[in-house]
């Protein structure tokens, strides 16, 4: 640390780090929770792999796709580092000098990226995003614009017992009491958004500790052009 850092304890953690000398920091996300995400999220390795992590907040599934052998990491942000969002750069910061890290950073909101701003990666990491964004079809159309070979989604998605493929909207703060959470699509239409835009193969997983139930679930889906 170079002393023009916040310490840990003055930091809004949203995940949960451990680092090699035993400190860690209590993140909204509990480390178990992150450990059994990280085994889902990255059951089809990365190593040697350019992977980007699109909202990656305090970095742990950048730092984890590193620690994975990535041969190059760029995680990206905006809301949450410097925008309307519920935190700051400051733990990311805190944990990429802790690790030595290599992970590169860009300040960048979802609706600007594109292969001109970012570039393309083999590996696209989009956690917990797409029920964020007011426009998750575009949204979706972009991040596929930079995935070369696979896109690991993680998301809410509900009503996944109807036949056809739609999406529910969320009022006010109806979801998780959070006014920024807009929409979930069911799986069905997760597939055919992906599949018109030119993915063709699916894996989807329903998540670890979560139990799903007929309004909603949540699931990480692995999609291969
Ligand atoms: C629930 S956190 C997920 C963080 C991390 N990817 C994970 O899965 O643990 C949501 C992330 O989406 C980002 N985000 C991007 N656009 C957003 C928006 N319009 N509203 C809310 N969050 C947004 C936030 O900055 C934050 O990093």
């Amino acid at each position: 640390m170079d002393g023009s850092q916040p310490s840990a304890e003055m930091i809004h953690w949203f995940h949960s780090h451990a680092f090699a000398d035993g400190e860690t920091t209590q993140g909204d996300k509990p480390a178990e929770t992150l450990r059994k995400e990280a085994e889902v999220i990255f059951r089809h390795p990365v190593a040697g792999k350019r992977v980007l992590d699109i909202g990656a907040w305090d970095g742990f599934f950048s730092f984890e796709a590193e620690r994975r052998g990535a041969a190059r990491v760029l995680a990206t942000d905006h809301f949450c580092w410097s925008g309307d969002g519920w935190g700051t750069k400051a733990g990311f910061d805190y944990a990429h000098a802790k690790l030595g890290s290599r992970v590169e950073t860009l300040d960048i909101d979802v609706p600007q990226i594109s292969r001109d701003t970012v570039g393309t990666f083999d590996v696209v990491l989009f956690l917990g995003v797409l029920y964020h964004v007011k426009d998750p079809f575009s949204c979706l159309e972009r991040v596929a614009s930079v995935t070369g070979e696979m896109l690991v989604l993680e998301t809410e998605t509900a009503l996944d017992v109807l036949p056809w493929p739609v999406m529910r909207y969320y009022e006010g703060a109806e979801l998780n009491n959070d006014p920024t959470n807009f929409w979930a699509p069911n799986q069905r239409a997760l597939k055919a958004m992906l599949r018109d835009i030119g993915f063709r193969r699916f894996e989807i997983v329903t998540h670890p500790l979560l139990k799903p139930n007929w309004k909603r679930t949540r699931v990480v889906m692995h999609a291969w052009r």
